[in-house]
């Protein structure tokens, strides 16, 4: 177990901002963490995973809980399914890494994707086509206030587009210490997301392993690299509106780029940011990325205040323009 007094955010932070908190706990085991809140109590956590969707605005003046909980464990295996649990303290690419080397499949359009697997059940990350909750079979966690171990199937996570219940009515509750994933072992591409089939490798066979790689390169492109460029990848959710509201804005902007949903129409906030002005533009050292306006970036050195200021104007141009609230992804603290 690693525990620190003022410790420095800057490495558990994509963004890079420079902020300490007053005290900083890692854990290995459940037994160690129900040991830790045992001590120190459940007032003035924050618990984080690889800090790639967060922006501190401040020092944090209390303790951060960080798992390193490790471990990849078949749990169940029939001829067609693999049945994963895994430790919330592992990197999200390196379990992604690991299922496309055994031949399993299911998440291989979730490649190079920041962060952890605990993280993964709480935002339910999504991108090309797929979402964690797809996959997750089981969420275990250790209730903060109580030490108590409670087991959440996936039905009870209440997952949606980007939430869960552990982002929403039960947040900051409880940490999560293993998340089970069903995983195929017969390969079903998804690739009509965007681009994909038009980017992958024609000659080449088809496989999870093409598909990873195919991901790999276009997220390459796309999205800047935190050791370069700080950021926390999207900032802001993409929107869903009403159909009545969506043909207003459609009549106007007839090449606008839109997905059907069950709750509306979910209209990409890059598209939206992109048609403001915005694209490639900064407010200080806050920038909008200039291949992804969703994504806000740390031109050096900027503050946690700074990126703020410039996710409200961005927020502020949107709304006046097309009427839409659009709402950060990344967690403010
Ligand atoms: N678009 C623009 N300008 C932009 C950005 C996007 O016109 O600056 C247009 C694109 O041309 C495309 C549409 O908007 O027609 C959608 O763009 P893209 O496929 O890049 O996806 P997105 O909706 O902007 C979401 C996720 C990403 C994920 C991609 C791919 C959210 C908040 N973001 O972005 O997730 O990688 O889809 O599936 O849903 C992340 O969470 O950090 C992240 C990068």
């Amino acid at each position: 177990m690693l525990d620190f007094t003022d410790y420095s955010l800057l490495s558990h932070n994509t963004f890079g901002i420079d902020v300490s908190a007053s005290r900083f706990i890692e854990y290995e085991s459940e037994a160690e963490l129900q040991s830790v809140i045992h001590h120190i109590g459940c007032k003035n956590i924050l618990h984080i995973g690889g800090g790639s969707n967060l922006l501190f605005t401040g020092d944090f003046k209390g303790t951060i809980l960080h798992s390193a909980i490790h471990g990849i464990e078949k749990v169940d295996e029939t001829k067609e399914e693999i049945v994963l649990r895994v430790g919330a303290g592992e990197k999200w690419d390196d379990f992604v890494a690991y299922t496309v080397e055994q031949g399993w499949s299911g998440i291989e359009n979730l490649s190079l994707i920041p962060g952890e697997v605990g993280a993964s059940a709480v935002q339910n990350i999504g991108a090309y086509g797929v979402e964690a909750k797809d996959v997750i079979a089981v969420v275990e966690t250790i209730e903060l206030s109580s030490g108590e171990k409670r087991i959440f199937g996936n039905l009870e996570c209440n997952y949606g587009y980007r939430q869960s219940i552990f982002k929403n009515q039960l947040k900051g509750k409880y940490a999560i210490t293993h998340v089970t994933f069903r995983l195929s072992k017969i390969f079903t591409p998804k690739i009509d997301y965007g681009n994909i089939r038009s980017t992958l490798d024609s000659e080449a066979k088809l496989t999870a392993a093409l598909v990873r790689q195919t991901i790999i390169s276009m997220r390459m492109h796309k999205l800047p690299d935190p050791k370069v460029l700080g950021n926390a990848g999207s900032f802001f959710m993409n929107p869903v509106v009403s159909r009545e509201k969506f043909e207003s804005i459609r009549t106007e902007y007839p090449d606008m780029p839109f997905y059907q949903t069950d709750g509306g129409m979910k209209i990409p906030a890059g598209w939206m940011i992109e048609q403001c002005g915005w694209k490639g533009r900064s407010l200080g050292r806050a920038g909008v990325h200039a291949f992804q306006a969703l994504v806000l970036v740390n031109l050096g050195g900027a503050t946690g205040k700074e990126i703020l200021a410039l996710s409200d104007a961005v927020c502020h141009s949107v709304k006046e323009r097309f009427g839409i609230d659009i709402h950060p992804e990344v967690n403010i603290i």
